[in-house]
């Protein structure tokens, strides 16, 4: 999907009873602004806004549809609307809280407690830019916490399918809180061929990128995995359809002995097994993990001297195979 390229809502707009302060972020399905509520309590609000269907020209409010991306547009609100209102039901102190949704110049808004932090993925830019990685402690914390909330959205019966840093928020006291579901993205790239996929690369399962795969909770458990290999090594994951060809994430994985306890390193690499049932099943068995008091980090394995268990578990990645069926 296009970067967004639309106009946004002019800053002191009334609308629905909010009053729009300015945009604070744009992608390529919707733009988010800060505004107030009658009572003057801060809130996010996310508009509708897929850019490759709908355009709106700087003054106007309404965005314009052509006839024929229509049909596609009228689904993907539907879904957005769905998806809140199914989130709206979730209220979880590690998920962003959706207050109210209502309809308006032909698209539908979003309406979310405002929250002060940053994304996992602006805390990774920079502490890349120190020349520092996230620790083994803030890991653990963040994504215990992002587990919680994941918890709490699979015993909704939702998965949340765009799991990545930049999906997770992190509060100015550092608790982590999840943003962005993408179920409205999946509706709308199945039934539009010829738009861009909405799984994010390295980050998406491999039965994101097939047609016909099970999604469940491993589909989200798998981009854990990613995100947790995001904030270990500071890169982002080889996409799931390269690891096919060349797996390069094992011995990256392999690279980190030293730095992380094994448990930690040993659980990414399970989440990020190709094959979606070689992967731990649900998300209370990564809490169960997080939790645990972390051994000392593995040593390098030149200095151990001989080959550690860890060697053999990075062997056994590289053999399994992922699912052929692709789109
Ligand atoms: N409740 C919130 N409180 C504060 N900021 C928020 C909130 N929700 C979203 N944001 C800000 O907006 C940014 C984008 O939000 P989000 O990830 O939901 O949408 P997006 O990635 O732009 O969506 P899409 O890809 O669907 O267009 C976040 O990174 C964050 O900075
Ligand atoms: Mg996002």
């Amino acid at each position: 999907m296009a970067a967004q390229n639309n106009a946004p809502l002019p800053e002191g707009l009334e609308i629905a009873g909010y009053r729009i302060v300015k945009k604070i972020a744009s992608g390529g399905f919707s733009i988010v602004y800060l505004a107030y509520d009658s009572d003057g309590n801060a809130v996010a609000i996310k508009e509708y806004l897929p850019s490759a269907l709908a355009l709106r020209p700087p003054g106007e409010l309404v965005p314009v549809v052509s006839r024929p991306n229509l049909p596609v547009f009228r689904i993907g609100l539907k879904c957005f609307f769905e998806e809140g209102r199914a989130l709206a039901r979730i209220v979880h102190p590690n998920v962003v809280r959706v207050v109210n949704f209502f309809r308006a110049h032909e698209t539908v808004y979003m309406v979310m407690a405002y929250e002060s932090g940053h994304t996992l993925q602006e805390h990774i830019a920079r502490a890349a830019a120190r020349d520092g990685r996230p620790g083994e402690n803030f890991v653990r914390q963040v994504f215990n916490g992002v587990c919680s909330g994941l918890r709490e959205v699979h015993a909704n019966k939702l998965l949340h399918l765009d799991l990545k840093p930049a999906n997770i928020y992190l509060r100015t006291d550092g608790s982590p809180l999840l943003l962005d579901f993408g179920a409205a993205r999946q509706t709308i790239n199945s039934d539009a061929p010829m738009l861009a996929p909405m799984y994010t690369p390295g980050f998406a399962a491999p039965e994101l990128y097939a047609k016909g795969m099970a999604l469940g909770p491993w589909t989200d458990i798998y981009s854990i995995g990613a995100a947790m290999f995001a904030c270990m090594t500071c890169s982002t994951p080889q996409p799931a359809d390269a690891r096919r060809l060349e797996d390069k994430v094992a011995a990256q994985l392999a690279a980190l002995d030293g730095r992380y306890s094994r448990e930690l390193v040993e659980m990414v690499r399970a989440c990020l097994e190709p094959d979606p049932l070689a992967r731990p099943q649900s998300v209370f068995a990564l809490q169960k993990v997080l939790q645990a008091v972390p051994a000392a980090p593995a040593p390098p394995l030149a200095e151990a001297g001989k080959p550690s268990g860890w060697r053999g578990l990075v062997g056994r990645v590289k053999g399994l195979g992922l699912p052929k069926a692709r789109t």
